[in-house]
């Protein structure tokens, strides 16, 4: 399956399943666990144009059916990304995407030009829900201009595939989609993660480093799979599907609601073979079904 149509760049895929970013560090942390090789894609937690620290502990809360994070984009930047990791992954056959960060869009910028042309990098992921400094901290991902440019600077630093991956916390995800799809994008992944809070009434404070986090898990799979639908109806480029799938069935529904591949993020902290499981339990579902090729269950619903 391709993650880009007609002149575009591509990107092939084995099968549709792939970890969600900052759940499976750069790829090879989880290599004595599972054999990476039998995913779809890679997909990397976030990086920058220099190493940032993150946010302050705690920066993982429980709650029922999710989990709130505050992790702040903890990585170790492009530079040691583009010297430590990308010669091992050139050595994989499972395609890499790097999920991009910034503060700017000229770091987002940056961080492309480093990626672009380097050996082992398939594609990148651009994460639209960081704090944009020159806007009070709003989420670039949350005003459709500033998604757009954004996109088309991005685009014109690099000839990799580009996936721009949408925040939930907007009222009408469907005008960013069109305005970054417009502006360049090649693929969708939707959603991140919505944002959320939880307080220690004892203690007073938050659950977390910060007053707020972000949301992901079982809680978010509807909000997500509402978006994926919606959006599909109305944009034409591949949609990676992503919020809460835990299970083969719950990534069926994305792909039934428009998905072309799917992202498993929190589910991984509970079972890391889930994504194995989730290969299987589709295959298993097509064989039942007499379902010869994925895209005959896209978008039926
Ligand atoms: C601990 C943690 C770290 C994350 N870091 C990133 C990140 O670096 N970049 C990004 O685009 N999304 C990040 N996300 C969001 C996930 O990629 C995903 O969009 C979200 O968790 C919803 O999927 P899930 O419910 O399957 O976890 C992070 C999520 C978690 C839980």
């Amino acid at each position: 399956m391709t993650l880009a149509p007609g002149n575009s760049p591509f990107l092939v895929l084995k099968n549709p399943v792939m970890p969600a970013s900052g759940t499976f560090g750069y790829g090879t942390e989880y290599g004595d666990l599972l054999d990476i090789q039998r995913l779809g894609a890679i997909v990397t937690k976030g990086v920058t144009s220099v190493p940032w620290e993150g946010n302050a502990q705690p920066r993982i809360w429980e709650t029922a059916s999710g989990v709130l994070n505050s992790v702040g984009l903890e990585n170790i930047g492009v530079e040691t990304v583009v010297r430590e990791k990308a010669p091992l992954w050139s050595t994989w056959d499972v395609p890499v995407i790097v999920n991009v960060a910034g503060h700017s869009i000229d770091e987002y910028v940056q961080v492309a030009s480093a990626l672009d042309g380097i050996p082992g990098v398939a594609g990148l992921e651009i994460n639209i829900s960081c704090p944009n400094v020159s806007h009070g901290g709003l989420e670039f991902g949350t005003n459709a201009a500033i998604a757009s440019r954004l996109t088309a600077e991005v685009r014109a630093a690099t000839s990799l595939p580009l996936v721009l991956k949408l925040t939930p916390n907007v009222t009408d995800i469907v005008s960013v989609a069109a305005a970054v799809v417009d502006a360049g994008a090649n693929a969708l992944c939707l959603i991140n993660t919505l944002r959320g809070m939880a307080i220690d009434i004892e203690a007073r404070k938050s659950r977390l480093g910060t007053p707020s986090g972000g949301l992901s898990g079982p809680a978010i799979m509807p909000v997500a799979l509402h978006m994926v639908h919606a959006v599909a109806h109305s944009v034409h480029v591949p949609i990676i599907g992503c919020g809460g799938i835990s299970t083969a069935e719950d990534a069926i529904a994305f792909i039934m609601a428009g998905a072309t591949a799917v992202q498993v993020g929190t589910a991984t902290f509970t079972n890391p073979l889930s994504m194995l499981a989730i290969i299987e339990g589709i295959s298993d579902f097509m064989v039942r079904h007499d379902v010869v090729d994925v895209a005959e269950m896209r978008g039926v619903v």
